[in-house]
């Protein structure tokens, strides 16, 4: 990385092309061969020792599986680069007070900024100082330092404050991308539609870093086999790097690409059994009981079945129409298509801990110390709702401290849906500890029901008043008279050579049905309805939930249908295009609540599961309108539409 600091008038002067850089630009080697074929890159393949690094997941004896199979599936499927377009680009100052350095700067991950920024400057930790902004989306993107060493560095050695805003087009060239990929895939079931077997190899394009291609390459083969009962399986996946943009962390951490294919292949299998594409995915839904791939068995909260039951009526509805609309004479023809999915809460097979601080100080505040960065998705106020109920104070009367690293202890970053699950139980711990202190002064059971006015703190059980003047407890510098510390780490099971081990403590399960229209002409598409049943556990904040879910489906559409990021090509948002109101349909939300007997009052996570089955049930719908199996994404019209003229071709 380079930077170059002036004053603002100084570097908007500076004309790159005069800038005394030697640089030589060599051709891409980019993972997605179709996309690539369209730009004016030439073709490299994969050097063989290009690998990043390797997952795999084995279980069973797929070989014997495939031969004991009434109808086998496969094919090779093709994603693309995709830009997160979160609202504000990367921005932040910084700013050096004696021999400690502060970083005000959006971000995902303030301790690991911390830890970047101390070993880039070559500081001990504690002399750097994370203050996250206010982030107006994430999604995977700012996961990864940016701009805070520059920023750092460059107020380090000026010893004057430096800030920073990259344009919009400086972000997308800049920042990580989802990982393009491609992937071979082949399924069987039995004459009666029962899954037997699945087998996998993916390639996903790291580009020339590693960024978070080794979760990647780590989450998909766990997740590839999707929601159901496969007793064979063989998952592999490699991350491979090139010399095309990074590919990093994206909602999903490749999970939205591996089941692209496998929920394609399952609707083949549904096909080739004569059984409807929900009753396949239902009669072969993983349920508590039942084991993963990875060897593990769940105990607990495993909605894929009653979301399938949920979506019943409105898929017999959607059917029905899309019958009777196609029963008529029109170059248009309506779809309806399925898609399932479960996702891993939180970090694969390690350790993700979070810890939350509540305290009371003598003057009556009442402080959650919450180290959790809110990337837009509303953590600051679930977590918050989770410590008032285990407090049992209202969460007006809470005042805030986020993700500052020299305030707030380590909640780990805000990724892999884990916030409402690991943090929510911190935050539950900790308020709940601070909550028997109160108990324990004044001698109150469990029922009793606190008050806190001014500085006075009141206890009611039964009708025995006790009351706590804060003001005459001893306290500490800061001033706090009680406190309540509260950890939690999600229990997993690393995995071994095979993948068997417990990868995740609770996983998210959801199926999504698309309704849409294909102009067979044009193939264009206009999308009609959007029905998604969500298993959160519990739904701490329904609101919150539901905005998870559009937000994520807006993500899944476009995938599904529209965003592909070409490098040197398509690096504004003039010529990317991301879903606008205008391209969401209407969105029915199902919320299943089958309670995680970890999580903080059952709940579990939704940032991720809210995007994954969304681009397999508009693809599904796709075929289902048209007879046409797309198996690269985006599916835009000029595709869709050689796909259409190849059938036309064929018949
Ligand atoms: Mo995400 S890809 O866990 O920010």
């Amino acid at each position: 990385m380079l930077a170059i600091v002036g004053e603002k008038e100084a570097v908007e002067a500076v004309r790159m092309d005069d800038f005394p850089i030697a640089w030589e630009p060599l051709p891409p080697m980019i993972g997605s061969k179709a996309a690539l074929a369209e730009t004016a890159f030439t073709l490299h393949d994969f050097a063989p020792d290009n690998v990043l690094t390797r997952g795999r997941v084995e279980r069973g004896d797929v070989e014997a599986g495939f031969a004991q199979a009434a109808h086998v599936a496969s094919g090779s499927f093709e994603t693309g680069f995709v830009e997160h377009a979160y609202i504000e680009p990367e921005a932040g100052y910084a700013k050096r007070i004696g021999d400690t350095i502060h970083v005000f700067a959006c971000t995902q991950a303030p301790y690991m900024d911390r830890d970047e920024v101390a070993r880039v400057i070559g500081l001990p930790l504690e002399s750097v100082r994370i203050i996250p902004s206010a982030c107006g989306g994430g999604f995977g993107g700012k996961l990864d330092v940016s701009l805070q060493p520059m920023l750092a560095v460059a107020a380090w050695v000026l010893d004057r404050p430096v800030r920073c805003v990259f344009s919009r087009i400086e972000s997308m060239i800049s920042s990580t991308k989802r990982h393009p990929s491609s992937i071979q895939a082949k399924a069987a079931c039995d004459a009666e539609g029962r899954l037997v077997a699945y087998a996998m190899e993916g390639d996903f394009d790291t580009g020339a870093y590693s960024s978070w291609g080794p979760t990647v390459a780590g989450r998909v083969p766990v997740h590839a086999t999707g929601p159901y009962k496969v007793p064979h399986v063989r998952n592999l996946s490699r991350a491979v790097y090139t010399n095309g943009p990074p590919s990093g962390a994206f909602r999903g951490f490749g999970v939205p690409q591996a089941a692209l294919a496998q929920e394609s292949l399952f609707d083949d299998l549904a096909a080739a059994a004569g059984i409807d594409r929900l009753e396949f995915r239902l009669l072969n839904a993983i349920r508590a009981g039942d084991t993963t791939p990875c060897g593990q068995t769940l105990e607990a909260s495993a909605g894929l079945a009653e979301s399938l039951e949920a979506l019943k009526p409105h898929w017999e509805r959607l059917l029905a129409e899309a019958a009777a609309f196609n029963a008529g004479e029109s170059r248009t023809r309506r779809g309806v298509g399925i898609g399932c999915m479960w996702y891993g809460i939180g970090n694969t097979g390690m350790s993700n801990p979070s810890t939350m601080r509540v305290t009371l100080s003598q003057d009556g505040r009442l402080t959650f110390w919450n180290g959790a960065v809110d990337i837009g998705q509303g953590s600051t106020t679930v977590l918050t709702q989770i410590a008032a109920d285990a407090l049992g104070l209202p969460v007006a009367q809470f005042d805030l401290v986020i993700g500052d690293t020299a305030l707030t202890f380590d909640a780990g970053k805000t990724s892999a849906s884990r916030q409402t699950f690991v943090s929510g139980r911190a935050s539950e711990a900790a308020a709940a500890a601070l909550r028997a202190e109160i108990l324990r002064l004044t001698n109150a059971g469990p029922t009793a029901r606190l008050s806190l006015e001014g500085m006075t703190m009141t206890v009611e059980e039964n009708g025995v008043v006790a009351r706590i003047d804060l003001a005459a407890l001893p306290a500490k510098p800061d001033g706090t008279v009680l406190e309540g510390i509260g950890s939690f780490d999600p229990p997993t099971v690393p995995l071994d050579g095979m993948g068997q081990g417990v990868p995740y403590a609770t996983y998210g399960f959801a199926a999504q049905i698309a309704s849409l229209d294909v102009d067979l002409d044009l193939g264009t598409i206009k999308l009609n309805r959007i029905v998604a049943a969500h298993d959160v556990g519990r739904a701490i904040n329904p609101m919150l939930v539901e905005g998870q879910i559009h937000g994520g489906i807006a993500q899944g559409i476009g995938l599904a249908l529209m965003e592909e990021y070409l490098p040197g090509r398509t690096e504004n948002l003039h010529d990317y295009l991301i879903p606008t109101a205008g391209d969401v349909p209407d969105i029915d939300i199902i919320l299943v609540e089958d309670p995680e007997p970890l999580g903080p009052s059952g709940a579990k996570g939704i940032g991720e599961p809210a995007l994954v089955p969304t681009a397999p049930a508009i693809l599904g719908a796709i075929r289902h309108a048209t007879g046409v199996t797309p198996r690269q994404v985006p599916v835009l019209p000029h595709r869709l539409w050689e796909l259409l003229r190849e059938k036309e071709g064929r018949s």
